[in-house]
């Protein structure tokens, strides 16, 4: 019998979310991203559940490759564009969109035969990446002059959309691209998950969603269920060892964890090195036998200990369920002090990744 750990991918509930972000969105194309690996999903299984999407976005270019020899004939959007000049014939030849966000980009395109399909990014205030505003009108005349777009599609990121308390920034964004762009007449794309359902006002001609897709709430203060998203990630293993410890007796590395009680703990295939966040601490919520319980002490790099005293029926190969179907990853991402992006993501590739249709 292989290692229990496994993360099933519930390839349906990627379509179901994807309806959700049509009911956010009637009139906007849906460019689902599906950067790393799909978010930790896995590229093609992830793939297979967005077959309704308008487009991918993602910003590794042998995977757009990869989508495009599978078949795949929707626009796929490269977020970091290309790198080099060298890059170029394979954008063209593969029918890849390419953002550009600085100016050498601008002139490795110019100097070259290439016409792409160009998402041209604004830096409205994120400071990540995106063109200088001042710059905007003299690099869009310049893109159309030199005929090396096939089309243009105007965008920007916002850095909070996901904070209630930062509409002002998130306004002051949005006010800021349409001044920049006022008086073209091309195609624009903005909102992120959070800002499709915050912001409606931006979701203009492409949105891209991305954690909403995988069923996670891009917000601290609304659950994904309450937005009728569905996990699509369960990450579950199984007990393979079990402990009675009298009050007093520790576990695990540096005994992080004292029991102050006769308790009953089992041992869970399941570790950093699978994905765990190494820093969840003592308390943050496990299923056991579908009840919830608690990990304690310190995550090693292939177990947790976990609390099985008041589970009924737990015991050697009892079902554990890390996050998903029954335990939101945002919950878990809460206590680990990070979000449900980091979880997702660092899945590591040692976890088989199981379909389920
Ligand atoms: C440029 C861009 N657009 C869209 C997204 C999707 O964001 P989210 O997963 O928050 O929906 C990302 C993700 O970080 C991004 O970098």
């Amino acid at each position: 019998m292989p290692r229990p750990i496994q993360a099933t991918i519930d390839i349906s509930a990627l379509g179901q979310n994807l309806a959700v972000v049509r009911q956010y969105a009637t009139k906007a194309r849906i460019m689902a991203v599906i950067k790393a690996d799909a978010y930790g999903h896995g590229l093609f299984s992830a793939v297979s559940g967005l077959k309704a999407a308008d487009g991918l976005a993602l910003l590794e270019l042998d995977a757009a490759i990869e989508l495009r020899k599978a078949g795949y004939q929707q626009p796929i959007l490269l977020l970091e564009g290309f790198f080099s000049s060298e890059e170029l014939a394979e954008f063209q030849h593969y029918q890849l969109s390419a953002v550009i966000h600085h100016e050498e980009q601008v002139a490795m395109l110019t100097k070259s035969k290439h016409a792409l399909d160009i998402f041209l990014k604004i830096n409205t205030g994120m400071n990540r990446l995106g063109l200088v505003p001042d710059r905007f009108s003299k690099i869009v005349d310049h893109l159309i002059e030199s005929r090396c777009t096939r089309s243009l599609t105007l965008m920007t990121h916002f850095a909070s959309a996901d904070i209630p308390t930062e509409k002002e920034n998130v306004i002051r964004q949005f006010e800021s691209f349409l001044s920049i762009t006022q008086g073209y007449h091309f195609p624009r794309s903005v909102a992120n998950s959070a800002a499709i359902i915050r912001y409606p006002e931006t979701q203009s001609d492409w949105v891209r969603p991305g954690i909403m897709l995988y069923g996670s709430s891009p917000f601290s203060d609304k659950t994904a269920s309450e937005l009728q998203l569905k996990p699509v990630m369960t990450l579950a293993s199984k007990i393979i060892a079990i402990h009675d410890l009298q009050s007093g007796d520790k576990v695990g590395y540096h005994g992080l964890f004292e029991a102050d009680r006769p308790m009953r703990i089992g041992v869970v295939a399941c570790g950093y090195a699978d994905g765990y966040p190494r820093h969840a601490p003592t308390n943050t919520p496990v299923l056991i036998n579908n009840q919830r319980s608690r990990l304690l002490g310190r995550v090693s790099m292939d177990m947790i200990a976990v609390d099985l005293t008041d589970i009924n029926n737990a015991g050697l190969n009892s079902p554990v369920t890390l996050w998903g179907e029954g335990l939101p990853v945002d919950e878990v991402a809460h206590y680990a002090n990070t979000n449900s992006y980091e979880l997702l993501c660092a899945v590591a590739p040692r976890v088989e990744r199981k379909i389920a249709p």
